[in-house]
């Protein structure tokens, strides 16, 4: 986070007026989302709006012992991030001030007052290899040398978007502190292994293209029917215990993306401790590295100041774009956009703005949009293609998906993986509604299934989704008449459905082997189902009684194939006991 310099303080202004995190200043000089310095203990702030000579501010911070007649100065700054070597495997707060300084220096998480901590380590060395040579034109972005940061990450030192460039005078490798010159220009700039950005400004790039890879999260009902995209934009809303964070959670730890944001937004405050304390626990299971190697936390949880709260969505999209200009595909999770839109309510609500819809500012739809714009699969200013993909969970009041944060983000993203209630009442894990979930990323990332990993893919997934709207439909006449009533192959079609929710659409999060999936197995399993929905088709044309086919010892099997290590031999053997079994009916 940019700190003042003695240089860029500018004159004090006086503290008029205290509202929870807002505070109103007089005789301010500053400008509109600059970061300012509030009261004698000098509790972060930033610039919300200006009128005349009086000056409104959001406050990062505590502000019940702060009062009138104290000094405010300016830094004279946005509020911006510092980017370099060192995010990774770390834990932040909403303005990027990594927890364990606080800690240290306060003896105590959660209560931070007027401590400032910069958001990368100035004193620790990192070996820096050029990847330019003297003489080399370079331009604003371009790589210029190599960092291990992590075991699992090489960090890209980048020229920052807003130089001039030039030509390169010097590059040297060798151990250096962030701050340190590592290449110099021939305009006389000096670059370092670290720049700053301000978080509300998106960092530049050539153009937007249409994704066309998946971010393979291992969660079948995801990867299988309602896929989302490198570059792509999720929501999860979902009503209290139906499963957001386990799902984000999911896909923080096995989605195939290179970097993992995680921004936990003022969740229940033992939410975050949990994954405070779980995430430095877990291995990838791509490298075997920790899983903090390719991860950065920013975490405020809701006894935090509420304008933090407002900024770790930006704090962290900043830093994800940041991982992108280096060429990686970087997923970030929001968990939960909800608390975030309820910062903005407080904040403006103080200000006394006039309310939308439940109280919301007016300007709820477009900071949402704004913040999943970001988004996308990106052709950098470097010339190389990276990605920032975005999921949001949504934790609407009752579970009332008719309310304004989850509609206005309905209207924006692509996918939506809709948890129900019912479904996590009745044990149905993930509790991911098929009926009202869906994403616009299907068509165009077949061709990537067709050709990973097996030609009729879409074929195989439209005959999922046709048996399990046929089962919703059915279920109604259920409802009315029973079972017994139906005719025998809309009865058989209802067992296979039940296959497909139970063995296929179900997946324990929490067992071993159960809790990913790779694509391969995800088809594979789909296959097996659908071995026996034909077989058993055959049998009953054939005059085989419904009872006989569906009472057939094999196929409960279908439903042990997601813990089973050995998967292919295991689905190999279930389909030709399948055929063998059902055929010797007839
Ligand atoms: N995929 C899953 N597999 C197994 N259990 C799950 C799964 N998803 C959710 N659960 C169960 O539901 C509980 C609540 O989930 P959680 O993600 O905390 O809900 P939310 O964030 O929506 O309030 C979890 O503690 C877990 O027991
Ligand atoms: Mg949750």
């Amino acid at each position: 986070m940019s700190k003042a310099t003695e240089s860029d303080v500018r004159e004090d202004g006086v503290i008029e007026g205290v509202s929870g995190p807002v505070v109103t200043a007089k005789d301010l000089d500053a400008r509109m989302n600059d970061v300012v310095y509030v009261g004698h203990e000098g509790l972060m702030g930033e610039v919300i709006e200006i009128e005349g000579n009086l000056t409104t501010i959001q406050v990062y911070e505590e502000t019940s012992d702060v009062g009138p007649g104290e000094p405010v100065e300016s830094t004279g700054a946005p509020l911006s991030v510092d980017l370099g070597p060192g995010m990774l495997d770390t834990i932040y707060d909403g303005v990027q001030r990594p927890l364990d300084v606080l800690e240290s220096k306060m003896n105590s998480a959660f209560l931070d007052r007027g401590v400032d901590a910069p958001g990368i380590d100035l004193e620790q060395t990192w070996e820096f290899t050029p990847t330019v040579d003297e003489g080399d034109e370079v331009e604003a972005g371009d790589i210029l040398g190599t960092v291990p940061e992590t075991p699992s990450i090489e960090h890209k030192v980048m020229v920052p978007p807003d130089s001039e460039g030039g030509e390169v005078v010097s590059a040297e490798s060798g151990t250096f502190t962030v701050e340190e010159t590592v290449v110099e220009l021939d305009s006389g700039e000096e670059i370092s292994m670290h720049q700053e950005w301000p978080v509300r400004e998106a960092r530049p790039t050539v153009n937007k293209k249409s994704p066309k890879k998946p971010l393979v999260s291992g969660q079948r009902i995801l990867d299988g029917l309602f896929p989302i995209a490198k570059g792509g934009t999720a929501a999860i809303p979902g009503p209290f215990g139906s499963g957001k964070t386990v799902t984000q959670h999911q896909l923080a730890k096995w989605a195939d993306a290179d970097i993992v944001i995680y921004v936990g937004c003022g969740e229940r405050g033992n939410e975050m401790t949990e994954v405070i304390e779980d995430f430095p626990e877990l291995e990838d299971p791509t490298t075997g590295n920790a899983l903090m190697d390719r991860t950065c936390l920013i975490a405020n949880t809701s006894n935090m100041p509420v304008a933090a709260r407002e900024s770790c969505v930006y704090t962290g999209i900043t830093i994800a774009e940041y991982f992108r200009d280096m060429g990686y595909d970087v997923a970030l999770m929001a968990d939960s956009t909800s608390r975030w839109a309820e910062a903005m309510r407080e904040i403006s609500s103080r200000l006394e703005e006039m309310p939308g819809e439940e109280g919301y500012p007016a300007y709820l739809a477009a900071r949402l949009s704004q913040f999943y714009e970001r988004a996308g699969y990106f052709e950098n200013i470097n010339g190389t293609e990276g990605s920032v993909t975005a999921i949001g969970a949504v934790s609407p009041p009752g579970g009332d998906f008719s309310e304004p944060v989850t509609q206005n983000t309905l209207r924006i993203v692509k996918t939506f993986w809709a948890l129900d209630a019912d479904l996590a009442e009745r044990r149905h894990f993930p509790a991911i509604n098929w009926n009202e979930s869906y994403s616009l990323y299907r068509d165009q990332l077949d061709p990537w299934f067709v050709e990973n990993v097996q030609e009729d893919w879409p074929e195989k997934r439209q005959w999922a989704i046709d048996t399990l709207d046929e089962e919703t439909e059915l279920q109604e006449i259920v409802q009315l008449v029973g079972k017994d009533a139906l005719p025998e192959d809309q009865q058989l079609t209802l067992e296979v459905a039940r296959y497909l929710r139970e063995a296929y659409l179900q997946q324990n999060a929490f067992h071993d082997v159960d809790m990913y999936c790779e694509p391969q197995k995800t088809y594979r399993m789909l296959d097996a189902i659908k071995t026996f929905n034909d077989e058993a088709f055959d049998a009953l044309d054939a005059g085989v009684p419904i009872e006989e086919i569906i009472e057939v010892d094999v196929a409960p099997r279908l439903n042990r194939i997601g813990v089973q290590e050995d998967w292919d031999e295991y689905i190999d053997e279930l389909e030709s006991d399948l055929e063998a079994q059902i055929r010797e009916l007839y």
